[in-house]
């Protein structure tokens, strides 16, 4: 049932409140492939829609009437702003219930939370992006922040993988990125049932074969399933990055979002206020971060 909208929408008491959801409509789902599809959603609430304002890499709480709440990263770039995307799996209450949700239902938006990546400092420095599976879904965020603003960033790569073509999240947007002069993208899968992919075959590291990298002036930004980060890091510190210039977007199971409930800790550090994205040199002070 959906939530009464008329009290949640611009309740002055509420406003202010990190506990109280927004209502967001869902305009668009997208079956980009089987159990992961994106959601465009707006805020019924004008005002709210200008006001909202993310860092690539946040994330937000989303509530789903009767289901639940699930933190889910923001996948479109605040250089677009207006709507949210939102690339969801289905593996649990919420995200189910979300799948039975139609265009026109209401949901509800607690956020943006996190830290967000850099993208102050890496400015100015050459960018690799590193994504394995549904680890595309933050890293899309970064991705257009920094397309958006070429003119800020040296080179820039991009470096995908997944099982299967038919699996590859954004795979026609990302196709229509391997011919951009202005970046690297390269797309790999483990393998290839059709025999029409025009791009690698083989595992994801294998894609540092084709690339000339700079690591004294690159910020890497990873995110995938743990066998990603495994490989990755290795092939990372095997060039010699700088292990704060590691950047990783993880997850924990989350409840509150704004560090209070103590759900989502590693050590001192709560990864919904000091994460989710951490640099290597985290993960070496917080051995269980990764
Ligand atoms: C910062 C952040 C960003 C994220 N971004 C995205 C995103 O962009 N897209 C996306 O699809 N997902 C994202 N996730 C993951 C998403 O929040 C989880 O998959 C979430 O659990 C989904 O909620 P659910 O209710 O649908 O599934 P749940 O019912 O929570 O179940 C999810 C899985 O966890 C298991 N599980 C349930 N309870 C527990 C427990 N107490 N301990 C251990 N395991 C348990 C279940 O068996 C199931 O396999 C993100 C998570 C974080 C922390
Ligand atoms: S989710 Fe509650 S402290 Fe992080």
């Amino acid at each position: 049932m959906p939530y009464p909208e008329e009290r949640l929408i611009n309740d002055p008491v509420q406003t202010d409140n990190p506990y109280w959801p927004q209502m967001a409509r869902i305009v668009r789902i997208y079956k980009m492939v089987p159990d992961n599809y994106v959601f465009t959603l707006r805020f019924t609430d004008q005002r709210r829609a200008e006001r909202f304002k993310h860092k690539p890499g946040q994330f937000i709480m989303l509530s789903v009437p009767g289901a639940g709440e699930a933190p889910i990263s923001i996948s479109s770039s605040p250089t677009r702003p207006g709507m949210l995307e939102l690339c969801v799996r289905r593996v649990g209450r919420v995200t189910d219930a979300l799948y039975r949700m139609q265009t026109n239902d209401l949901v509800g938006l607690r956020g943006p939370y996190g830290n967000g990546f850099p993208v102050e400092k890496i400015a100015g420095n050459d960018l690799l992006i590193v994504a394995g599976g549904l680890g595309m879904a933050p890293l899309r965020s970064l991705l257009w922040y920094v397309l958006d603003n070429r003119d800020s960033f040296k080179k820039v790569t991009l470096m995908y993988g997944a099982k299967t073509p038919a699996d590859m999240l954004y795979r026609e947007e990302l196709q229509s990125l391997v011919d951009r002069t202005d970046m690297r993208c390269l797309l790999i899968v483990d393998r290839d049932p059709t025999g029409a992919w025009k791009n690698h075959v083989g595992l994801l590291p294998t894609l540092f074969d084709h690339v000339a990298l700079e690591p004294a002036n690159t910020y890497a930004a990873v995110c995938g399933p743990p066998v990603v980060y495994k490989y990755i890091l290795q092939k990372l510190l095997g060039l010699n990055f700088s292990k704060d210039r590691i950047l990783m977007s993880l997850e924990r199971r989350m409840k509150c979002g704004v560090g209070k409930c103590s759900h989502c800790s590693v050590g001192y550090k709560y990864t919904c206020i000091h994460g989710p994205i951490f640099t290597y040199w985290d993960a070496i002070n917080l051995p269980e971060l990764v």
